[in-house]
């Protein structure tokens, strides 16, 4: 009784290990993270590739590198990390449109951003047969606790401080950052090692990036300015012309913007 009780309880904890790592790299969230059973609406179908912005820096007034959206309701250069919280009712511009991945999970995501990625996600598909979707992408601050908390007793402190950042200071609140997942054959790849086996895979996709105004926001070697580990799947939206700025020097986003936290 007490065996069955073990494999049970092993087997659980097996289960809930799995849906956590594919938390992490992209291909499902925590079952309670901003996920939603109802319908997604039409506005994933109806998106207007044309709207994806050309943005160029600017200098605000304080000095700081901005780039605003088209339709002037977010700076796209907004710097949240370890340092740098999400700004204050940051929410309340945000226009987030539903998008249901093959899992049937709904993602939330900006408009700018959503349309980038399908551009993204068709080009890919067209000109290399890589199929990539969204497997996280608005992620509120309730959402990231509850996923922090989870994270911190699965897995313990030290890779908690690698891999997720706290409530407040994910750039997934931004609704500008996402993780991709890698579908092969139809079937999604799960795990760490997975997704690090696939490397020739995920350089094709990084270099397909900053066409479309996306960087790789946690890259391999650059551990001590993000404050992170490398994570492959994790794309920011900033608008094209930074976008080529940053990854053609092969740079960070802090290092584009001179900032490490210090202000
Ligand atoms: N995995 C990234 C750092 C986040 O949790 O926002
Ligand atoms: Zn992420």
């Amino acid at each position: 009784m007490q065996n069955t009780f073990r494999v049970t309880l092993a087997r659980l904890m097996a289960v809930v290990g799995l849906v956590i790592s594919m938390a992490l790299i992209g291909c499902a969230q925590p079952q309670d993270a901003h996920s939603s059973s109802e319908a997604a609406p039409s506005s994933s179908m109806v998106l207007d590739v044309s709207r994806a912005g050309q943005n160029a820096v600017a200098i605000d007034d304080v000095g700081k590198k901005t780039a605003m959206s088209e339709d002037g309701r977010l700076d796209l250069l907004v710097l949240v990390n370890k340092v740098h919280k999400i700004p204050e009712r940051w929410e309340d511009r945000l226009d987030l449109v539903k998008v249901e991945n093959s899992q049937g999970e709904t993602v939330e995501l900006d408009v700018v951003a959503a349309q980038a990625f399908k551009e993204l996600q068709q080009d890919l598909q067209r000109s290399e047969g890589i199929v990539i979707e969204m497997g996280s992408g608005y992620r509120s601050v309730s959402d990231q606790k509850r996923m922090w908390d989870e994270y911190l007793e699965a897995y313990g402190e030290d890779y908690v401080y690698e891999y997720v950042a706290e409530p407040g200071h994910s750039e997934h609140h931004t609704g500008l950052a996402l993780d991709a997942c890698l579908i092969e054959n139809g079937v999604p790849v799960h795990g760490i090692d997975e997704a690090f086996e696939r490397q020739g895979t995920w350089d094709v996709i990084h270099s397909y990036l900053a066409k479309h105004g996306f960087v790789l926001r946690y890259p391999y070697g650059a551990e001590d300015v993000t404050g992170f580990a490398y994570e492959p799947w994790h794309f920011r939206y900033v608008g094209k012309a930074d976008a080529k700025a940053i990854m053609s020097q092969d740079i960070t986003l802090e290092d584009y913007l001179g900032n490490y936290g210090n202000e």
